[in-house]
């Protein structure tokens, strides 16, 4: 019966080669090989946030009602505060393992050619990550949420001409309001996942089309003495044990950790102290802080948004500088570079907690 199903599909859609493909893939097995389910970790926690956001926006109502909405998930619908909470956690997870899965590639060099398509496209998937999460803070409308981003958007408005356009089209108007919320959760729901769904399927198809890369200490090994796995069901088994995990962990964080709601926002009352961005941002807000000490005024947020700038430019452009031999001068120039990087975004988060607890 299954059969005859499949080969009445199969004769319309020909889809006898993909599987064939799937079930010929393998996956190198070394001493590093864990670092190959991080991108799969990135896929089960985004995978749980399309399905909790589907399920919160059920009952959130974008508008003046916004706050009363957030509350009553969180303390009268039932389960409200599950869903909501496991939302926030995944979100936090999800961006965590982005990072670790982006220097996992970086140290393995696994943005060598011919993979430079899949850093680009990662890096823009971490970009919208963040702007998912930044937009996504500001939906219950409490007073946290309010004041971190008034301090968010305040940043981009140092740049010359930048405060008109993100006054425009982002606050909907010189102060965070309503119509804020509206354009952040058009952002949130509609305009982000349209973009991250295609750009997240690119990626996903290069890592089909070019199989794992191996680490250098691998590659330097004749190809006899490389070990590999079958993806189906070898590699696939291991993948959903690590997905077990993640959701075990979630689970956890979730029952100690429940999500809070904070008193509703007012524009009129001063900022509470000691208001922070998410930690994923803090490294940046603390850096443009320490360059303030340095150049005070918007000069200095002017020259740090230009250091950002040229610092992801030169991050992404690490394929095209570091292509090839993995004992060249290059080579050793881009793991210091990754190393110090990985450092200073370490030491300015820590130092930014500091600062602000
Ligand atoms: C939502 C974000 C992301 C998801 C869901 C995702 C998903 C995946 C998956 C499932 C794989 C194959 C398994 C693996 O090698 O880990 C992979 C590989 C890869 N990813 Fe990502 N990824 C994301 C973000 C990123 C970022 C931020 C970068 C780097 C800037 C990146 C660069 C790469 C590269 C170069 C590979 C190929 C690795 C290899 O050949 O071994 N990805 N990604």
């Amino acid at each position: 019966m299954l059969q005859t199903v499949y080969r009445w599909i199969d004769e319309r859609l020909e889809i006898s080669p993909i599987i064939d493909h799937a079930l010929k893939k393998r996956v190198p097995d070394h001493k590093h090989s864990a670092w190959y389910y991080w991108g799969g970790i990135c896929l089960f926690f985004f995978m749980v946030q399309v399905v909790t956001g589907i399920l919160l926006m059920i009952y959130y109502r974008p508008g003046p009602d916004a706050y009363d909405s957030v509350r009553q998930i969180t303390y009268e619908i039932r389960f409200g505060w599950l869903i909501r909470s496991v939302h926030a956690w995944s979100a936090n997870l999800m961006i965590g393992a982005v990072f670790v899965h982006m220097f996992s590639v970086f140290f393995m060099k696994a943005y060598r050619n011919p993979r430079e398509f899949g850093w680009w496209s990662g890096l823009a998937l971490l970009a919208l990550c963040m702007v998912f999460g930044f937009s996504g803070y500001l939906l219950p409308m409490d007073e946290l949420a309010f004041f971190a981003t008034r301090v968010g958007l305040a940043i981009p408005d140092a740049l010359p001409g930048m405060s008109q356009l993100i006054s425009a089209l982002l606050r909907g108007g010189p102060e965070v309001s309503s119509a804020t919320l509206q354009r952040f959760f058009a952002l949130h729901v509609v305009v982000l996942p349209a973009i991250f769904v295609p750009l997240l399927g690119f990626h996903l198809w290069l890592v089909q089309k070019h199989g794992n890369a191996l680490p250098p200490s691998e590659e330097a090994k004749p190809a006899a003495e490389r070990r590999s796995i079958p993806f189906f069901p070898n590699f696939a088994m291991r993948d959903m044990a690590v997905w077990l995990m993640a959701l075990n962990l979630l689970a956890l964080l979730v029952a100690l950790f429940p999500l809070q709601l904070d008193v509703a926002a007012d524009a009129l009352k001063p900022a509470p102290v000691g208001i922070h961005p998410e930690w994923y941002f803090m490294s940046q807000f603390e850096a443009l802080k320490l360059l303030g000490h340095v150049i005070p005024g918007t000069l200095g947020e002017f020259v740090g948004l230009g250091v950002f700038g040229v610092g992801m430019g030169m991050w992404a452009a690490i394929p095209l500088f570091d292509s090839r031999v993995t004992t060249s001068l290059r080579a050793r120039l881009t793991t210091w570079f990754g190393l110090l990087f990985l450092a200073a975004l370490i030491l300015l988060t820590i130092i930014g907690y500091i600062e602000v607890l």
